[in-house]
């Protein structure tokens, strides 16, 4: 049966784990997978995660079989978070939420109901993107293009380039768009930028599928969803797929969620039906515990406030990590401009690094980042970023 199956590519974020967890380099450095840890190179519990669970060990309940659309106090908490509970296209019921595994089964949802929707239509994801958007695309029946992002000789976005590839995609193409914090660059859109890519996406009649898995990482909660209110004040349809393993450190808990905004609550209603076939014919129905957690978190006030402030903190924190590497290189001896280290927003830099350095990088010191250069400077602490930028100076 299995004689002509084929080993499979080791996956280019989470195969580096595997490495890395086999690397004997005492001194090594996993800035390979997009995952915050403290300054003393932990994972954290955070408090409002931690007093949310208190709770509901001090009131245990048995756990029944979810709805297929997920806990809906959970729903609601992620279309207030993400649109605003007064929005216009919430109060109107204009939004479809369907609880996801993680981020990633959010994008996967969607991208299985749009295929079935329009078989005919190629998906286009930026250049370069998360590893995983083509694979989720392609697996549900997409052809998979790109359009053009990332401008590295001034590294910054290639906005024009971007604009003449999604001119020239036929309608009904479902753009995949970062909300914030661009994975793997780092380099977001203006909020005029955003404007015009809304006009473009209305005017060639695209379907936009905002992927937002670092809201609060880049310069703050509201401020990250500027592209989302954009696209809600446009009166558009679009899908914006939300992930909380990095907002709330719940990685492991896969807890995501996909939202459809529509015309009317008519087709919100149709909309949802088939969302929950989506959900029942992978998984049947999404697990009880890390929804709760971010539900209860969400609606209280003492919580959410507590969740704002550390989520705040890992945004400092990661910033001080920016300009520490910055100096770190100066320190070493790199005498090119490296600022625009400082300037990326979200967990990852993207270095400019080619994939002998990055594989030298590994080999010779133990610092993983992806092959494409990116490294989660979320990862670096203040006993590590010093021998990080050594070894950086030393490829470079
Ligand atoms: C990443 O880009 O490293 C994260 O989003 C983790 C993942 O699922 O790839």
């Amino acid at each position: 049966l299995f004689s002509a199956v084929q080993m499979a590519p080791r996956d280019p974020i989470f195969g580096l784990n595997d490495q890395f967890t086999q690397d004997a380099n005492p001194n090594k450095v996993n800035l390979g997978v997009g995952v915050y840890l403290t300054d003393e190179g932990k994972l954290p519990l955070l408090e409002c995660v931690r007093l949310a669970e208190q709770a509901m060990l001090e009131s245990p309940q048995a756990r029944n079989y979810l709805p297929m659309d997920g806990i809906a106090a959970y729903d609601a908490a992620v279309k207030a978070l993400v649109f605003g509970a007064q929005s216009d296209v919430v109060t109107s019921g204009r939004v479809a939420t369907v609880q996801s595994l993680g981020g990633t089964g959010g994008l996967k949802i969607g991208a299985d109901f749009l295929h079935q929707l329009n078989p005919g239509a190629k998906a286009l994801v930026s250049n370069p993107t998360w590893a995983n958007h083509n694979a989720i695309f392609k697996n549900a029946g997409f052809e998979v293009g790109s359009y053009t992002y990332y401008d590295a000789a001034g590294r910054k976005v290639d906005f024009d380039g971007m604009l003449a590839d999604l001119r020239a995609a036929a309608p009904g193409t479902v753009v995949v768009l970062h909300a914030c914090c661009h994975n793997p660059t780092g380099y977001d859109l203006t909020a005029a930028q955003w404007d015009r890519v809304v006009d473009l996406v209305r005017e060639k009649q695209l379907v936009a599928f905002l992927d937002m898995a670092y809201q609060g990482f880049g310069q703050g909660i509201k401020e990250d969803a500027t592209a989302i209110e954009k696209f809600t004040a446009s009166g558009l349809s679009f899908f914006v797929s939300t992930s909380f393993s990095k907002s709330f450190s719940l990685y492991g808990e896969r807890v995501g969620a996909v939202s459809v905004v529509t015309q009317d609550k008519s087709e919100t209603e149709r909309v949802l039906s088939q969302l929950k076939i989506t959900v029942r014919t992978n998984y049947s129905n999404p697990p009880t515990h890390g929804a709760s957690i971010v539900a209860s978190v969400l609606q209280n006030t003492e919580l959410r406030a507590l969740w704002e402030k550390e989520l705040g903190e890992m945004r400092i924190r990661i910033q001080s990590m920016r300009h520490a590497l910055v100096a770190g290189l100066t320190a070493a001896g790199v005498t090119q401009d490296m600022s625009f280290i400082t300037t990326q927003a979200g967990m990852f830099s993207y270095s400019g690094l080619s994939k002998d350095q990055m594989v030298r990088l590994r080999s010779e010191f133990g610092v993983y980042g992806t092959d494409s250069g990116r490294m989660c400077v979320a990862a670096l602490n203040t006993h590590n970023v010093g021998y990080v930028a050594k070894a950086i100076a030393a490829v470079l």
